[in-house]
């Protein structure tokens, strides 16, 4: 069983978390899998809540809950009798694996699902119809072009407005790896490949962020040189997820990841918008162009398309053991 619930890890370990910070820890047990927040990881000034972190820590659960599927078992929850916090790191849940379960169609397509941060294909008719399509309890869709090229402005607006804080560009920088020479390019953080940026722009974005952007800030050139709008403008649709507004947000990771699946099931490649939630104006405009009703909380967007047909850049992930922790290292 061992060998099995570190091969549910290591599934685990493909689902999605910010800036790729992989928050989630593992300790193997006796027939079970015990998930602990590396405290770490957190980004002190861009989550200080650890809003984000949790919704991360929510969607590796769900990676566990769909690979243990595939092996006709339940990954059951309990959070009494958790270990205490120690060297730094957090008891979330403890999950025991029951046999009966059928496996879920959406755990097929966590080997493929990544971010695609390049730009699409032209959206056809349909695409847009397909993309219409996805609506459902928690995802909202915008495929009109006219309100898309607005939600572009809005985004660079509020994403712009996180770039200003130098404490932000430096925390985001930090978990940049723009050259391949960097010691965790394939480990962990945002690689130049991951970003769809070239060598070139690369080396510029390391300037734009760091010693530039108050010059170019203060000339007003910084903005069009961070602008994303384009991709957003161009892609097929902005699809909201959204989700009851008192709900643990690590309850929401994990219908974050399975909406995420379901985009990559619909053949769209998807980049997250998260300062379109992040940022409260920006969040209110999005939930009243889709038709969000009260109650429910903007927590993250998606820009979806068709991608180019190129092979997918390599995902970059800590080694296993990295992750695994040791019986002595909690509790
Ligand atoms: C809470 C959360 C917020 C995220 N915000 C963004 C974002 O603003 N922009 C972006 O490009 N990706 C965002 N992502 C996607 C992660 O950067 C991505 O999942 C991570 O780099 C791992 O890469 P992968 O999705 O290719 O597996 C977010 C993911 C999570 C869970």
């Amino acid at each position: 069983m061992v060998g099995g619930i570190r091969s549910l890890v290591e599934q685990a370990m493909l689902a999605p978390s910010v800036h790729n910070v992989q928050p989630a820890r593992w300790r193997i047990e006796d027939g079970a899998a015990l998930l602990l927040e590396e405290a770490g990881r957190r980004l002190a000034v861009a989550d200080p809540r650890g809003n984000d972190a949790a919704i991360s820590l929510g969607a590796a659960a769900e990676g566990l809950r769909l690979a243990a599927s595939r092996d006709g078992l339940s990954a059951v929850a309990e959070t009494d009798a958790l270990p205490k916090p120690a060297g730094g790191l957090r008891p979330v849940a403890r999950y025991r694996f029951v046999p009966g379960a059928e496996a879920d169609p959406l755990a097929s397509l966590v080997d493929a699902r990544r971010s695609w941060r390049g730009a699409f294909e032209r959206p056809t008719p349909a695409d847009r119809a397909a993309a219409l399509a996805l609506a459902g309890e928690d995802a909202a869709v915008c495929a009109d072009a006219d309100a898309l090229r607005e939600m572009a402005r809005r985004f660079d607006r509020a994403s712009y407005g996180f770039m200003r804080d130098p404490a932000f560009r430096r925390e985001l920088v930090s978990w940049m790896r723009l050259s391949r020479r960097h010691p965790r390019w394939s480990a962990d953080g945002l690689n130049a490949e991951a970003m769809a940026m070239g060598r070139i722009e690369a080396l510029g974005a390391g300037v734009v962020l760091g010693p530039a952007f108050r010059p170019l800030d203060r000339i007003g050139l910084a903005p069009a040189l961070l602008a994303e709008g384009s991709k957003v403008a161009g892609s097929a649709a902005l699809v909201v997820f959204h989700r009851p507004e008192a709900e643990d947000p690590f309850v929401s990771g994990g219908h974050f990841y399975r909406l995420w699946l379901r985009l990559e099931a619909a053949g769209f490649g998807a980049a997250v918008l998260a300062a379109l939630a992040d940022d409260p104006d920006a969040a209110r405009e999005v939930a009243d162009l889709t038709g969000i009703p009260a109650g429910r909380r903007v927590v993250s967007a998606f820009r979806i398309g068709r991608r180019p047909p190129r092979a997918q850049a390599p995902r970059a992930r800590r080694p296993i053991e990295e992750v695994l922790v040791e019986g002595g290292q909690a509790g």
